[in-house]
């Protein structure tokens, strides 16, 4: 049996990969969702007295460019272990200076049963990311781990030494429960959706998240499209988006592919009809609104020396009006720059919409880091919502039905 709450971990070195990759601003972390959703687990671990060894990844660090004090600067696990130490108390004894090596080891073998240790930024190596066997056997040595537990939910869709490879060095791996209780949740919801199943999909990762959009077009019956990727599918329509960045430009024939697509099979696919613009997409910044397509109407279109940085009100409308007979919304992705006042108003109404849906009972799932401080931000709560799931990725590679290599791993002892 998978379930760890029926084993037996006393005075056993339990290695825990969590997905600790909060968002930050500075050194303040903006988000400890997180965080919470892995202490039920930590807390099950050290009452079953084992010495528990935490290990996660921040950021996208570049060891191949940046050096360890740039590296360090930017993505240490600091702020975790603050965080993690105000919640543990004297259970948890601190961060080390790294994920591998002699004096991670050394610093291992004083702890004891109930104690927690927090390894550094796994990613501050390149054998993380590219899942090198050398990296990931230095990890099980380093930590002396008999058992390996795999909570990162976040990161369950990444073939990496520190999520798959690690399976492979030490003697048994498990999922945690945090873990279990996502795939769960999620596969429940969405396997046979209550229809019509919508999707709502915004944020930033657009080259993550284009070839999704294929999926989903056959899986959803609308398809709402919002923040920095709606760019790429404006672009596609011939709309002129202003000094707007287009991430992957080359990407925009698949997104008219896509559009294309969406319409053969009669799916509907919603862009914004207006956004909220300015020079700059920082506080305080002088704002207007503006149709981002000439429907004759004669209103300007964003123009040069402009960025797109929220929907705009008419679009936040047409956006809820295609959620009202929704039996299942999945939405990850912010619509909008909205850790910027200005600009957070798109993502704040979708967030209200979606919680309105909850309350006249349609399922509503909330995916990945920022969609959940977005919502947060936006004064809604856990209740306002089916399930806030810790992935953003992960999550809709699950919906997609791809195999997750961080739970594959996990059946069958192999990445
Ligand atoms: C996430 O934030 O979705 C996970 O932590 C994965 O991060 P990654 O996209 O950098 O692998």
């Amino acid at each position: 049996d998978k379930d760890i709450s029926k084993l037996d971990f006393k005075g056993q070195r339990v290695l825990m990969r969590a997905d600790f990759n909060v968002p930050l601003s500075g050194n303040i972390i903006a988000d400890d969702t997180r965080i919470r959703a892995t202490i039920p687990t930590i807390q099950l671990l050290l009452e079953k007295g084992a010495i528990l060894i935490l290990c996660s990844h921040l950021g996208r660090p570049d060891p191949g460019k940046q050096t360890w004090e740039e590296m360090k600067a930017k993505a240490s696990l600091a702020p975790v272990a603050a965080a993690l130490k105000e919640i543990l108390g004297e259970a948890f004894v601190g961060l080390a200076e790294d994920c591998i090596g002699a004096a991670v080891a050394a610093q291992i073998e004083t702890l004891k049963p109930g104690q927690v240790l927090l390894l550094e930024n796994t990613r501050f190596h390149k054998g993380d990311t590219k899942n090198d066997d050398a990296f990931a056997e230095a990890l099980a040595k380093s930590t002396g781990a008999q058992v390996f537990i795999m909570d990162a939910f976040g990161v369950s869709h990444r073939n990496q030494a520190s999520v798959t490879g690690i399976t492979k060095f030490v003697p048994r791996s498990y999922p945690g429960p945090l873990v279990r209780k996502e795939v769960l949740c999620l596969a429940n919801s969405i396997d046979v959706p209550k229809r019509p199943f919508v999707v709502v999909l915004g944020g930033a990762k657009v080259v993550d998240k284009l070839h999704i959009i294929s999926i989903l077009i056959d899986k959803a019956d609308k398809l709402i499209i919002g923040g920095k990727m709606a760019f790429t599918f404006l672009a596609a329509k011939g709309v002129p988006v202003g000094d707007t960045e287009i991430e992957e430009s080359h990407r925009v024939e698949e997104a008219l592919q896509m559009e294309r697509k969406a319409a053969a099979l009669h799916k509907e696919l919603y862009l914004p009809i207006d956004q909220v613009v300015a020079t700059e997409l920082e506080p305080g910044a002088q704002t207007k609104i503006v149709w981002t397509m000439d429907f004759g109407s004669g209103k300007p279109i964003i123009s040069n020396g402009f960025h797109g940085g929220d929907i705009g009100p008419a679009s936040q409308q047409l956006f809820a009006d295609a959620l009202a007979d929704a039996g299942t919304i999945f939405w990850n992705g912010p619509l909008g720059k909205f850790e910027v006042p200005e600009f957070s108003k798109g993502t704040y109404a979708m967030a209200k919409a979606m919680a309105a849906a909850t309350k006249r009972g349609a399922i509503t799932i909330i995916g990945g880091g920022d969609s959940v401080s977005a919502v947060k931000a936006a004064g809604c709560t856990h209740e306002d919502f089916t399930h806030i799931s810790t992935g953003g990725g992960a999550s809709l590679e699950l919906i997609e039905g791809n195999k997750m290599p961080g739970l594959r791993a996990l059946t069958l002892g192999i990445s």
